[in-house]
């Protein structure tokens, strides 16, 4: 039977990727600080500890797993990074995770390893037009993050890059561009926007008007979890060693999305521009690299993937007891 250790396990991509592993016949441990917020782990084993101490990592590691996948990290939406507050911490325990992780498994002799990195890598300035933003592949360099999680996501993707060159490690690296869906945070301040929006369009009376951060012109484009999941399993298998966006290119403004939201939601709303942390003007996948190497890109569309997220949430905050009226 295969093996998967996934670090991360208690979160959103981390505990949809257990599930996913579980129904492909792997025995799977996860690790993490806390367990799964919304639904019980598919985790054979589930260890609770902290992978800024390198003796947990050591003793996760004891089983020799076919693959790790390592998703943990101190992250969150546009109200946790880019308002500077966390930035010490972010900077701190996420590169402490993984520099302990990609040795613990380096010490193990643990060849095939994933890491999560982000779009947020990409230069500040390839990324001022909405309608217009470059995140190919290649453009990460001469680097320009406008975050410290853009930073250290760069400063790990090259740490397990220089594991894979220098120990034989078949290291595998996915830049993630905002992947939403059931399970995800959704209140707390971690949250990002599609949750957020789902959140408030779902605490809101029709006809009545939602606050949403910056002049909503702002572009993203949303990978649904599914999506996600499929991606990183099929660069797990390929053997492409280059990081790689997973994503989607359908780019729409947070307007649009509060629109569509609004839609599924059968409300009526307006939009409130308010102050707000915003992060770069526009931002989308650009899938050609995965489609020449993978043969796939990501299809659903923003609606269907929305259209579930909103039935979770809406369930989530009225199990909450804050319905609106
Ligand atoms: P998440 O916050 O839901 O999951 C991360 C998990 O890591 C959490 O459960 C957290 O408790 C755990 N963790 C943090 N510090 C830890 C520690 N010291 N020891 C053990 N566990 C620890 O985030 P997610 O959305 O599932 O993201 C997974 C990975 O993908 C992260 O590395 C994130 O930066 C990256 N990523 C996610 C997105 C996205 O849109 N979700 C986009 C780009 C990159
Ligand atoms: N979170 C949130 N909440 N964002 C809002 C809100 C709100 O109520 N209203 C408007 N926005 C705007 C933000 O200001 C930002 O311009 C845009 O929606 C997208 O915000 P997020 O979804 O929170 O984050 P992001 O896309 O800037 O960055 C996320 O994606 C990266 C990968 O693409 C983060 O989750 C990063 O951690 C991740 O790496």
């Amino acid at each position: 039977m295969k093996t998967a250790l996934v670090c991360g396990a208690g979160g959103f991509i981390g505990s949809h990727m257990v599930q996913r592993l579980k129904s492909e016949g792997y025995w799977v441990m996860g690790v993490d600080l806390k367990f799964p917020e919304y639904s019980e782990t598919a985790a054979d084993e589930f260890v609770l500890g902290d992978l800024r101490e390198f003796p947990l990592c050591q003793r996760v590691v004891d089983r020799r797993f076919d693959a790790v996948y390592q998703f943990a990290a101190d992250m969150g939406g546009a109200g946790f990074i880019f308002t500077g507050d966390h930035d010490a911490a972010i900077m701190h325990n996420s590169a402490t995770i993984n520099l302990n992780m990609v040795e613990a498994c380096r010490r193990r002799n643990i060849k095939k390893i994933f890491y999560s990195s982000s779009a947020c890598i990409y230069p500040e300035h390839n990324q001022l037009d909405p309608d217009n933003p470059n995140c190919e592949e290649k453009s990460a360099y001469p680097a320009a993050p406008d975050s410290e999680y853009g930073w250290e996501k760069l400063f790990s993707e090259r740490l397990y890059l220089a594991y894979g060159r220098n120990h034989g490690m078949e290291v595998r690296i996915a830049r993630f561009h905002n992947v939403f869906g059931p399970e995800g945070t959704w209140d707390g301040g971690r949250e990002k926007a599609p949750a957020a929006i789902c959140r408030k369009v779902a605490l809101s009376r029709d006809d009545s008007v939602i606050e949403i951060w910056g002049d909503g012109q702002q572009t993203r484009s949303f990978l649904y979890i599914d999506e996600c999941l499929e991606g990183i399993s099929r660069l797990m298998r390929s053997n492409w060693t280059g990081p790689v966006n997973i994503g989607s290119d359908e780019m729409v403004s947070i307007n649009d999305l509060v629109a569509m939201v609004a839609k599924i939601a059968g409300k009526h709303l307006g939009i409130k521009h308010i102050p707000g942390p915003l992060g770069v003007r526009g931002r989308n996948s650009d899938n050609r690299l995965i489609y020449e190497k993978l043969h796939w890109r990501p299809s659903q569309p923003l609606a269907a993937g929305l259209e579930t997220t909103y039935a979770w949430i809406s369930q989530q905050v009225r199990e909450s007891g804050r319905m609106a009226p």
